[in-house]
């Protein structure tokens, strides 16, 4: 842990906010199921700055993917608004990139052509895109997995191939939806350390839905609490912690009191995390 902290301190600046890269107004969604309605979020009002890094946190079913999905613009909406950098979100958008909780990479392609997909998909030019697929490859700390396949990765380096195939296409805004979700909790930690990192040199603008409130008071500037179904928000808590941060920040009182009161949020909205 120690020569991540090393590598990590330097790098690792605090966040330029500015202008509102998201605006999501009165946003709402309800799924239409063959047993009925189901509503999943209602009434989402937020702004989300450029090179913030938002964590979104709540119990189990309260909508916390679906609001990723929204952003995304890989789900129409029921009601409300939402503009990215200006303009009415209509659709899935080169300026937001989604890492899920499972990497989902091809098995057949090397890592750096799973890292291309999106510049394929896209009809972009591959000459122009590789060299910067390959520098993400660097940034992530895959350099000699260029050419290796799925199979030969941790799960860790697989989501870290998702991070950087996410970046590929430049996008301002990056959803992630529980990434590490599906890891021990060593490589959590460093995961989360890695971010930090790869957040402070790409200054993209990120939101991260998470189970953990202890994850979520050490990645972020501030962390949304949700309510139970239908998802409302909460409560939205600015982390005041320096940064540079380490994982010595866990044990901190400062840290334990985020936690605390997003804890007594979450309990009495009646979730169990
Ligand atoms: N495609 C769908 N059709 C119908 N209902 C859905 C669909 N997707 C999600 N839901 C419902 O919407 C609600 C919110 O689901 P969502 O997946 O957004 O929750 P979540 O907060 O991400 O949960 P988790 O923490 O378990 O991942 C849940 O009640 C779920 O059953
Ligand atoms: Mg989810």
């Amino acid at each position: 842990m120690e020569a991540i902290r090393a590598v990590t301190a330097p790098l690792e600046s605090g966040p330029a906010p500015s202008s509102a890269l998201i605006r999501a107004h009165g946003l709402s969604k309800t799924y239409a199921t063959g047993s009925g309605q189901v509503p999943a979020l209602a009434g989402i009002d937020f702004e989300i700055y450029d090179g913030e890094f938002v964590s979104v946190v709540g119990q189990s079913g309260c909508g916390k993917s679906t609001l990723l999905k929204l952003l995304a613009g890989l789900l129409p909406f029921t009601a409300g608004s939402v503009e990215l950098n200006g303009k009415p979100l209509r659709g899935p958008t080169r300026e937001a990139a989604v890492v899920f909780q499972s990497p989902v990479l091809l098995p057949w392609r090397t890592v750096l052509d799973n890292v291309m997909l999106p510049i394929e998909f896209r009809k972009l030019p591959k000459a122009m895109y590789r060299q910067s697929a390959v520098n993400l490859l660097a940034m992530v700390g895959l350099s000699e997995f260029v050419q290796r396949y799925p199979f030969e990765l941790s799960g860790g380096m697989l989501q870290r191939v998702a991070i950087a195939r996410a970046l590929v296409q430049d996008p301002r805004l990056l959803l992630m939806d529980e990434p590490f979700g599906a890891l021990d909790a060593m490589t959590r930690d460093q995961m989360n350390l890695e971010l930090l990192r790869i957040w402070s040199h790409s200054r993209k603008t990120v939101i991260f839905i998470t189970h953990s409130i202890a994850e979520a008071v050490f990645l972020s500037d501030r962390v949304i609490a949700m309510t139970p179904r239908p998802g409302t928000i909460a409560d939205i808590i600015t982390i005041e912690l320096p940064r540079p941060r380490d994982l010595s920040v866990i044990n901190t009182d400062r840290f334990g009191r985020y936690a605390a009161r997003l804890r007594s949020l979450l309990d009495a909205g009646g979730g169990l995390l």
